[in-house]
Parts: C-alpha cells; structure tokens; sequence
C-alpha cells in the first residue's frame, strides 16, 4: 500500500513544516503502507529536514522534463532529489486542465524522473463527461499508453499509476468501491500488457478523488486499490493519518 498527501498549493513554509510534523506524529509506525507527502516546491527543504529519521516519505508535484535551462519558473528532477524527494506526482489532472499538460510531456517527465531514481506518481482519469458517454476506459487507456510509452520502470516500486476521475477531486463526490475496483482491473490488465504479470501485479495503483477517513478502508479494501492519492484529507495530521492507517 502506498498513501500519498498531494498538498496542491496549501501551507506557506511554516505550515508545511506544522503539517509535516502533525503527520509525522500522527502516522506513528504506519507498518506496511508507505507514506508520503506532497508539498509546493519551496517547502520541500522544510519538509524533508521535518521527516529526516522517520518512515515519511517526501515527493514533488510536477517537474520539468530537462535537467536545467532557460525554463524561468520550473524545476527539474536533480533539484526535486536535492531536496530529498523520492516521488514525484505526473500529469495530475490539474496540471492537464490549467497548465496545458499532456500525455506525451507527462512520458518524457516519466523518462526523466527514472533517470533521476525518482518514482513517479503517474495521473489518469475521465472527466464527468466522458464517462457518462461511456468513454471512461478508452480515456485512461488512451493516457497510459500515451504516456507510458517507452517507461521502463526496472523494478515495480520505480512506478505508481494514480487513478484520479476529475468529476470526483474535491467535489466531495468519490467513486464507489466498485466503479473504483472496475478502472482499477482495467488499468492493471493494460499494465500487464506492458509490463507483463509479475512487474504488473506489484504496481500501486493507487485511487484519488474525495478519499475521507470514512471511506479509505472500503476503496482500500478492493483487490486492485493499492493506496490513495488524496487532497483536502492530507491537509489535517489526523485524517490523513487515519487514511494511511486503513492501507
Ligand atoms: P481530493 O482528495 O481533495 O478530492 O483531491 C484528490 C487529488 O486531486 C489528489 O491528487
């Protein structure tokens, strides 16, 4: 299991450092589910002096596809492993809808975080729309293909694939366990097609959209939900805490 806290773009370097510290306390020992935290980028040094010697893991919300350049405002993968980042999250829809993203930048992020050693979180997921057009499947597949293309992660904890549907980020509106188990079947057959059974069944695929303390356990609880990548619920110690205890 794997849970992540995308912090979006919440906290000023003093409350990154709060939150990072009420996360650290609350998580305690989290066993087998590995934790992590997502903050904006000028807080990541904070962070990672906050969780240095604990099982919190620090990770990054996009970055740039070269290793430096003439590219004011952005940030590359040897500055996110500077800071201590392990994880790194790509193509968060967010990212697609504001700022212009598409799969085949979000590949040559991902080629570019591996040969950095950074593991990234790869996003994919239907808008409202295309699932009621019935085109939920042929959209995520269309993203992994698009964006996987050439991945070759090594090893299965190299690579995450986020399952987030639009129409349930921070709409308080999740998907059921069973819409979310169904996507998630489906996107672990198009990874077996790529990266073949073995490498495939040990992928995280985690679920994201409106994930609560009360409904962590009954998504984490289907077969192919391997974690979550959650928002407004990562932004308080305890709820995200209570989320990585139900992994
Ligand atoms: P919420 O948990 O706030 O719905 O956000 C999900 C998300 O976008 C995580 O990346």
């Amino acid at each position: 299991m794997l849970v992540a806290g995308n912090w979006k773009m919440h906290t000023d370097i003093d409350a990154a450092r709060a939150l990072a510290r009420d996360v650290v306390d609350s998580v305690g020992d989290p066993g087998d589910v590995t934790v992590v935290v997502c903050p904006p980028f000028v807080s990541l040094s904070a962070v990672a002096a906050e969780i240095a010697g604990t099982p919190v893991g620090l990770g990054a919300q996009n970055m740039h596809a070269q290793d430096a350049g003439a590219f004011t405002g952005e940030v590359s993968a040897p500055m996110l492993t500077s800071a201590g980042c392990r994880y790194v999250i790509l193509g968060h829809s967010e990212r697609r809808q504001f700022f212009g993203e598409t799969d085949e930048g979000v590949c040559a992020k991902i080629g570019q975080a591996h040969a950095h050693g950074l593991v990234p979180i790869v996003c994919v997921g239907e808008t409202l729309e295309e699932r009621k057009a019935g085109k939920a499947e042929e959209v995520v597949g269309r993203q992994l293909a698009h964006s996987l293309r050439g991945a070759a992660p090594g090893s299965p904890d190299r690579l995450a694939i986020a399952y987030e549907p639009v129409w349930a980020i921070g709409t308080g509106e999740t998907a059921t366990p069973d819409q979310a188990q169904e996507m998630h079947a489906f996107i672990r057959v198009r990874l077996n097609e790529q990266f073949g059974p073995q490498t495939a069944r040990a992928l995280h695929i985690l679920y994201g959209g409106s994930v609560k303390p009360g409904n962590a356990a009954e998504l984490f609880g289907q077969t192919d939900v391997d974690g979550g990548l959650i928002g407004g619920a990562s932004l308080k110690g305890e709820d995200f805490a209570a989320i990585a205890r139900a992994g």
